[in-house]
């Protein structure tokens, strides 16, 4: 047996290890989301859940490259009150539930909220940063704006608030700070960024919505700067995302600060196993480096320990 502890708390959530499902990657349904819990994630996120049901853009939604994906969906989903049983079948695969949302205004993400923390969410992931749809970004690239909806959603609900911002911003601190002092209990980093692809046989743009976010691997050196420069000026625990794919990355991660992470992209590529096989790793180079919990890791680049 492994002497590694990996287990980790979040605000008041208990994981049984650090990986999450990354929010808008298999989420859709209850069924599926108990499926990754069963496969091994310590925790999983919903797709982003709005009030009203959107069918998001025609395809083409998704463009795979070497160093990642492009997808443009459009943010489609049942809309909140189709979601509730969702919800309660996603429980049963016995780990916390991260309940994503996005809205137009701060009076919107406060009902979702409100509906999903009484469907049993055990935490509210706010999306407020998806670069091509909902018209939401603008949300994570002002302080203003990002602290009223914080505060909005932290007054309203008693579960834990986590706020997840974008790149795609002059000063990601500033952002961090909004939400800390708003009462945000974590800050989820980053969301993909925009970006576009051309098929030069066709001379046009290949997604429907002409622009996308890049996911996976290419924007990983990105996420991490975020995470580190975040952990230098929150207090509030960080969960790092972008590019996961091995224990190295989730490796990196911890140590420029975040306190768990998120898989989405490298699902496409390891499959569902990913949860298992990346604790198993986590847990040798642990066992190999002399680290007997994950707090040992955390924040560990910054030295000064
Ligand atoms: C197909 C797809 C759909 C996504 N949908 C959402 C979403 O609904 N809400 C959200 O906050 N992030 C969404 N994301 C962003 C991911 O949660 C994550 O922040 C991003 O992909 C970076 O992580 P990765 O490189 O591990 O995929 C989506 C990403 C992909 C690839």
């Amino acid at each position: 047996m492994s002497s590694a502890e990996i287990k980790i708390l979040i605000s008041s959530l208990k994981l049984k290890n650090p990986f999450i499902l990354a929010s808008g990657i298999l989420g859709t349904t209850g069924a599926i989301l108990r499926r990754v819990a069963e496969a091994g994630a310590g925790a999983v996120t919903t797709k982003s859940i709005g009030i009203k049901a959107r069918r998001g853009y025609p395809n083409p939604t998704i463009v795979q490259l070497d160093i990642g994906f492009i997808n443009a969906m459009g943010l489609p989903n049942p809309g909140v009150d189709e979601f509730v049983d969702e919800i309660k079948k996603a429980k049963m695969g016995g780990v916390p539930v991260i309940a994503s949302i996005f809205g137009v205004d701060e009076k919107e993400y406060v009902e979702v909220a409100c509906k999903l923390e009484k469907a049993g969410a055990d935490a509210i992931e706010l999306n407020l940063s998806c670069p091509h749809a909902g018209g939401i970004l603008h949300f994570s690239q002002n302080p203003k704006e990002a602290y009223r909806v914080v505060k909005a959603v932290k007054d309203s609900v008693k579960i834990p608030v986590f706020a997840k911002l974008s790149a795609e911003v002059a000063d990601i601190t500033e952002i961090g700070r909004s939400v800390e002092k708003a009462g945000a209990d974590a800050i989820t980093a980053i969301n993909t960024l925009k970006a576009m692809v051309i098929d030069i046989k066709m001379r046009k743009p290949i997604l429907s919505n002409i622009y996308g976010g890049l996911s996976g691997k290419a924007i990983k050196p990105i996420a991490i700067r975020c995470v580190y420069q975040l952990y230098r000026e929150v207090d509030i625990p960080i969960i790092g995302v972008g590019g996961i794919t091995t224990y190295e990355d989730v490796v990196e991660f911890l140590m420029a600060g975040a306190s768990a992470v998120q898989i989405g992209s490298a699902i496409a590529i390891r499959g569902l196993k990913i949860f298992k096989e990346l604790e198993n790793e986590l847990k040798k180079f642990m066992e190999r480096e002399g680290y007997s919990k994950i707090r040992d890791l955390v924040g560990i680049a910054h030295g000064g320990g």
